[in-house]
């Protein structure tokens, strides 16, 4: 028995160093969110090509904004100077969805908004995606 218990560590940490840390796992998650997040984009240009209802682009705006809203909050770089930072840039693309989400995107100009709303992900991109 105390042989076992003096074994008891080292399996504890060799399971440990195998186990996905809580960022890691945090990172898979912003990733699904950002796949999602890419899906309801190229469903929101199919809507706007096919001049659906403006509900639906609507709907889809929301998806967007709760998508990087819950990737916002998992903060999961390690450094925590760059989740600050990202922080900041998040709060800046919701300032431009709200702008972008208030416009009638079944007008006619729904393809200029998604070009808008993509160029606004590739700021974010542009700084923190490698
Ligand atoms: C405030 C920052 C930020 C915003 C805004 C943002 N992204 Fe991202 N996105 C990232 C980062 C950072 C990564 C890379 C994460 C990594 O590899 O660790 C990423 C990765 C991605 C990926 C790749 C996912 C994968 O599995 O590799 C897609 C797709 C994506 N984003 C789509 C979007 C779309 C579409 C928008 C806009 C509607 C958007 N993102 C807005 C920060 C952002």
């Amino acid at each position: 028995m105390p042989r076992l218990r003096r074994l008891f560590p080292i399996l504890l940490s060799g399971a440990c160093a195998s186990t996905p840390t809580d960022f890691d796992s945090r990172r898979t998650r912003y990733l699904d969110l950002m796949e999602g997040t890419e899906s309801h984009c190229n469903e929101i240009l199919e809507d706007v090509k096919l001049r659906r209802g403006k509900e639906t682009v609507q709907g889809r705006l929301s998806a967007v904004q709760k998508n990087l809203e819950e990737a916002r909050q998992l903060r999961y770089r390690r450094v925590e100077t760059e989740n600050s930072e990202m922080d900041e840039y998040f709060e800046t693309f919701f300032l431009k969805l709200d702008q972008l989400a208030s416009q009638d995107w079944t007008a006619g100009e729904g393809e200029r908004l998604w070009d808008k709303l993509q160029f606004n992900c590739s700021i974010c991109h542009g700084r923190f995606r490698d």
